[in-house]
């Protein structure tokens, strides 16, 4: 099991097949992802000034990718935060389960595709902050 810290989220660079005619990038289960695919979800049309998130997951692990576009995620473990800007098609944040994330900052025509471990489950959601930092121990 891996540790449920902000330190365990990274950015991985994911692999990319270039030729002139562009650029393909493709996740295979068990050689590209730190787990295996269960669901992907795409987040687009977000209007300027919008926030999404704000919830932490008891169990769903999660690879963001900004595939157009940039925006931020702020993580937090209940003790310690950061902010990671994504911009690029080939960056894929990977988020440990257990953390709060809050994404911002979405620039036009933003695509937020979301590649998760677990199919949908409302009962694996935190979505009350409090709560969280008691889920956490804190
Ligand atoms: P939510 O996860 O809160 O969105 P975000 O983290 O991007 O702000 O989901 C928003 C709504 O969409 C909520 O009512 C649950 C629903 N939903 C599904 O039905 N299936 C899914 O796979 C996802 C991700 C959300």
């Amino acid at each position: 099991m891996i540790d449920s810290t902000i330190y365990n989220c990274n950015v991985l660079t994911l692999p990319k097949i270039h030729n002139r005619a562009g650029n393909i990038t493709a996740l295979n289960n068990s050689v590209d992802l730190p787990f295996d695919i269960n669901r992907v979800y795409y987040i687009y049309d977000i209007p300027g000034g919008e926030m999404r998130g704000g919830h932490a997951h008891k169990e769903l692990q999660q690879l963001i990718i900004a595939v157009s576009g940039s925006f931020d995620i702020t993580l937090d473990d209940g003790h310690n935060r950061k902010t990671v800007s994504l911009n690029r098609s080939y960056y894929g944040l990977h988020i440990v389960s257990g953390i709060w994330r809050d994404l911002s900052n979405f620039s036009s025509g933003a695509i937020c595709l979301v590649i998760a471990s677990h199919r949908y489950d409302a009962s694996d959601y935190i979505r009350d902050y409090q709560e969280f930092l008691k889920h956490k121990g804190r």
